[in-house]
């Protein structure tokens, strides 16, 4: 579905990514992990449009989408969060979501009551009872999955989320779970994460990153039993 081939960025002097390609398959959950600074959200950037890889080839569905922009990225049905929380504050849930709807961008607010699949947005990610509280008045894990909402409201086919699990504790990460393997049965997704147990448990594939390349990549079973991922204190986290 999507395809990814040796993206190079670099940022002054500095090299984020080198030669990483990645592909994504219809309805599988992909799952990107790796220490700080590895070049995961720099990927997502390039993946989205956010930044222009200084080289390398992305394509959607057998189409070139390097060059485009990320409102025309998102137009193909492509969405994504990110790993800083990126809510409007002072507006109730059910606006977040309206506004991230195309027809409401497009159209303009004065149309935005007339579009009732928001509610079916904020259902979707167990926000159904909260649609007029206020995005600042959430609880933390109801405010995360008000972003994924966000996400979802341009009923993308391909999704991608940056840590949605970030800041969570255990019985609120599971809640960010279900919800994620709810949607996978609809979209595809690609995650990163740094919660090992979480993301194995989710994913069908899983690309390993460091210093800005793809050093292991396979199935939960196949990372499991990857040397590199045992001697690392990733393998601690999976076992
Ligand atoms: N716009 C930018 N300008 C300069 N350097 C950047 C920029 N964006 C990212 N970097 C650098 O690229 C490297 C990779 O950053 P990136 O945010 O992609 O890492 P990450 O794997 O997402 O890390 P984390 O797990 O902490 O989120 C870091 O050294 C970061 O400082
Ligand atoms: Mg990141």
């Amino acid at each position: 579905m999507f395809e990814a081939t040796h993206l190079h960025k670099r940022f002054g002097y500095h090299v984020v990514l080198e030669d990483v390609s990645m592909s994504f398959a219809q309805g599988r959950l992909t799952g990107i992990m790796g220490p700080n600074g590895a070049g995961k959200t720099t990927c997502f950037n390039l993946l989205t449009g956010r930044y222009r890889p200084d080289r390398g080839r992305i394509r959607f569905e057998g189409r070139d989408i390097t060059a485009l922009p990320p409102r025309a990225i998102a137009r193909l049905g492509i969405s994504r969060s990110f790993q800083v929380m990126n809510l409007f504050d002072d507006y109730s849930a059910l606006d977040n979501v309206l506004i991230a709807t195309p027809e409401v961008r497009e159209r303009g607010f004065s149309v935005w009551r007339r579009f009732g699949g928001s509610t079916d947005v904020l259902e979707s990610v167990g926000l159904a009872g909260k649609a007029h509280v206020r995005a600042k008045d959430l609880s933390y894990g109801d405010r995360r999955a008000l972003e994924i909402g966000v996400a979802l409201a341009a009923r993308p086919r391909l999704l991608f989320l940056d840590e949605p699990t970030a800041g969570l504790g255990t019985e609120a990460t599971a809640r960010i779970a279900r919800l994620i393997a709810e949607l996978k049965r609809s979209i595809t997704i690609v995650l990163i994460e740094h919660d090992m147990k979480f993301l194995f448990g989710l994913a069908d594939h899983i690309y390993v990153m460091h210093w800005g390349q793809v050093i292991a990549q396979g199935s939960p079973a196949e990372l499991r039993a990857n040397p590199w991922v045992q001697r690392s204190n990733l393998g601690h986290a999976v076992n």
